[in-house]
């Protein structure tokens, strides 16, 4: 199927490939000890495996399957430089290992999860990124703190594409506060352990990131798999409002590893700094909506509801802090990018 024969070999390419460009800049985490929250979830199952694969000396992942899942790390349970925890990180926690990283990733972030579990939303970013940062403070770990695009909340078409020094449009009562505010204060808490206790930290806010592995469905679905399962089950695709709000689509293998770059202690230049890490090439809702029919020759029309409060209109970060410091960019195109997604989510739906 396009070139694989299963969904693992897909997700293997992408790993290699992460891989071999990290490599290439020489950014490589063996030998090293990370702790990783929300490792058993989309973006940081690729990141365990990406630390595993460069030979890591451990790495230590806290999870709870609130939107992660087993399978993702499945590979890694017997390896013995991998170690899981089943915890809730609202909860404080301790690792009881001199570990030289903390990579806090652990949060729901559908806007479907924002409605069913606000609690537990503001909970993972405001007292799990404190028991987090406490864990760094207790064993001298360099902070990675894993911010959203969302802390911009609705900017004005003037602030749009969108630097870091942009101070955000957001509603703080409204149905997605619990996680554009939470991810706010969860900067706020990374910024005070910084300047109370002198943590070395980085914060990636990360743009729509989409690819194999990440979650459809009713409660955890977001626009790139939403589309992909309705076009493949050729069920009419649901575009909000008109479609043509926009958003900047990242590969998966392109915001792996650019995260990489920011958490890498050697890019001395990265610590402190706050960096959008996305896709500077904006698409219309309705644009994706066309290119995932056209590509799975689905019998699919559009279905347009009614556009949600507080939607943002416009999406797309300014990435010249990721280029000079991280000398980092996108290089996978919407069209590569869904290629590999198709292939996968066809696998998984057989
Ligand atoms: N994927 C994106 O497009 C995107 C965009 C912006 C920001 N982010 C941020 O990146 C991080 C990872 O996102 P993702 O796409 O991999 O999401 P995900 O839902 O796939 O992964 C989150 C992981 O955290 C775990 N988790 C949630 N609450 C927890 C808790 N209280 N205790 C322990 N584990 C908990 C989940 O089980 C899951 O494994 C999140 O912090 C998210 O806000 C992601």
């Amino acid at each position: 199927m396009d070139g694989f024969n299963s969904a693992d070999e897909v997700i293997e390419a992408i790993i290699n490939d992460i891989r071999k460009n990290l490599e290439r800049s020489k950014i490589t985490y063996k030998n090293m000890k990370i702790l990783i929250t929300g490792g058993a979830g989309f973006l940081g199952s690729y990141i365990c495996q990406v630390l595993i694969a460069q030979g890591a000396k451990k790495v230590i992942c806290y999870d709870n399957f609130a939107s992660g899942k087993k399978e993702n790390i499945e590979t890694l349970m017997d390896k013995d430089n991998f170690e899981f925890h089943f915890h809730d990180i609202s909860v404080p926690f301790n690792p009881e290992e001199n570990v030289e990283i903390v990579m806090h990733l652990a949060s729901r972030a559908s806007p479907f999860e924002f409605e069913h579990h606000p609690i537990q939303i503001l909970k993972s970013n405001t007292l799990g990124t404190m028991n987090a940062l406490e864990v760094a403070r207790m064993y001298d770990a360099q902070f990675f703190y894993t911010s959203t695009s969302e802390v911009y909340g609705n900017p004005d078409p003037s602030h749009v594409p969108t630097p870091e020094t942009y101070w955000g449009h957001v509603n703080s009562v409204g149905p997605r506060s619990c996680y554009d505010e939470s991810k706010r204060a969860g900067e706020a808490y990374v910024k005070a352990y910084e300047l109370e206790y002198d943590i070395p930290i980085r914060i990636a806010r990360i743009f729509n990131t989409y690819g194999p592995r990440i979650r459809g469905g009713p409660l955890f679905g977001r626009v790139v798999p939403n589309f992909i399962e309705q076009a493949l089950n050729n069920e009419p695709i649901s575009v909000f409002g008109e479609g043509k709000q926009t958003r900047s689509f990242t590969f998966v293998s392109d915001e792996i590893e650019g995260l990489l770059r920011l958490a890498y202690p050697g890019i001395t230049a990265a610590r402190g700094e706050v960096i959008n890490i996305g896709n500077n090439q904006e698409n219309t809702v309705e644009e994706l909506a066309k290119l995932v029919i056209e590509m799975t020759s689905s019998k699919s029309a559009i279905k347009y509801f009614a556009l949600p409060k507080d939607d943002p209109v416009r999406r797309c970060p300014v990435l010249d802090k990721a280029k000079k410091i991280l000398d980092w960019q996108p290089r996978t195109s919407l069209r590569d990018g869904l290629r590999y997604t198709i292939a996968w989510f066809k696998y998984m739906l057989q």
